[in-house]
């Protein structure tokens, strides 16, 4: 039986939608909330699992400046309780993480072994959760991923879709990184569970942006006219939580296990966007 957690947000849909009903107990915030940490052991218990994906997370990255102990609680402790949980149980565990967890000043993509050094309350939240998923679970697998994108919830590509829809629009063209898609990460994610892979490994699509091209692509795909966007600096549009510059994600790793590659996000975006443009968001 394999359980997912965070079964709402884009990635548990999409590996809801993956794995279908087979095998799978999804568990949603109603059913367990994290902040209840006294309740995930037995809830686990209760099931069973031989796998435990946990897709939930605090990822209100400006909201944590604000409330860093919700995000801790969220991203870090229970991220540990599950993992241990799991352990006790003799299940898998599987978590996700992030390229926030660096702070975007290395030339060059970021691999695994490389130093960490969170700039925000999410990243640090983010990073101590990878740090106690290892130490409750010796076997866990840690997914760093960036950029995540997907034709069923409300996020950068349907935001954008509408407001270039009304007139023109100003996207940062300072922050590079590599757009994933949710669909592709939770299938390369089940490829690297099949294959037992375990530490911290990097999935995000291949291909490189920043906000700003990727905002002229989506209109493109949207039918809609490129040149209504216009760069401008992250200087101009401040943000409660700062980002890395360069949060590119490399994988010294993927190779070696035999997963992925990850393909190029561009086919995967093209299919989110014509399924937002279908969606209440844009
Ligand atoms: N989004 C990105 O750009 C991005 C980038 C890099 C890494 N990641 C990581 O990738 C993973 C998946 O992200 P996502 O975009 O799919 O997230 P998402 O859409 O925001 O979904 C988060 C999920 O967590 C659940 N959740 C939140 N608080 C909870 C609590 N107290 N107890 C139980 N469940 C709770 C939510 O449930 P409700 O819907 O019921 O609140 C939702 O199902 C996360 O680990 C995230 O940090 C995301």
């Amino acid at each position: 039986m394999i359980v997912i957690t965070g079964p709402t947000g884009q990635l548990g849909t999409a590996f809801g939608r993956l794995l279908g009903d087979r095998e799978v107990r999804i568990l949603s915030e109603d059913e367990l909330d994290f902040q209840n940490l006294d309740a995930i052991p037995p809830a686990l218990a209760a099931i069973g699992p031989s796998i435990v994906i946990n897709c939930a997370a605090y990822t209100a990255v400006d909201a944590a400046e604000e409330d860093e102990e919700t995000a801790r609680i969220v991203n870090a402790t229970a991220v540990g309780v599950l993992a241990k949980a799991s352990a006790d149980l003799g299940a898998r565990f599987v978590t996700f993480s992030t390229d926030y967890v660096f702070d975007g000043t290395k030339a060059g993509g970021y691999v695994e072994s490389d130093a960490t050094h969170p700039m925000s309350a999410y990243g640090r939240t983010k990073l101590e959760g990878e740090q106690l998923a290892v130490a409750n679970h010796p076997e866990a697998l840690i997914v760093r991923t960036s950029w995540l994108l997907s034709g069923t919830h409300p996020n950068f590509a349907s935001t954008m879709i509408k407001l270039i829809g009304k007139g023109p629009v100003k996207v940062v063209d300072d922050q590079r990184g590599r757009p994933t898609l949710a669909d592709d990460l939770a299938r390369v994610t089940l490829d690297a569970i099949d294959r037992k892979a375990s530490g911290v490994v990097h999935l995000a699509n291949e291909g490189v942006t920043t906000w700003f091209g990727l905002a002229r692509e989506i209109a493109a795909i949207a039918g809609l006219d490129p040149e209504r966007v216009t760069p401008c600096t992250t200087a101009e549009f401040p943000r409660p939580a700062p980002r890395p510059a360069d949060s590119v994600l490399d994988s010294e790793r993927i190779e070696a296990l035999g997963i992925g590659p990850m393909p190029p996000y561009q086919p995967g975006l093209e299919s989110a966007v014509e399924r937002l443009l279908d969606s209440p968001w844009v």
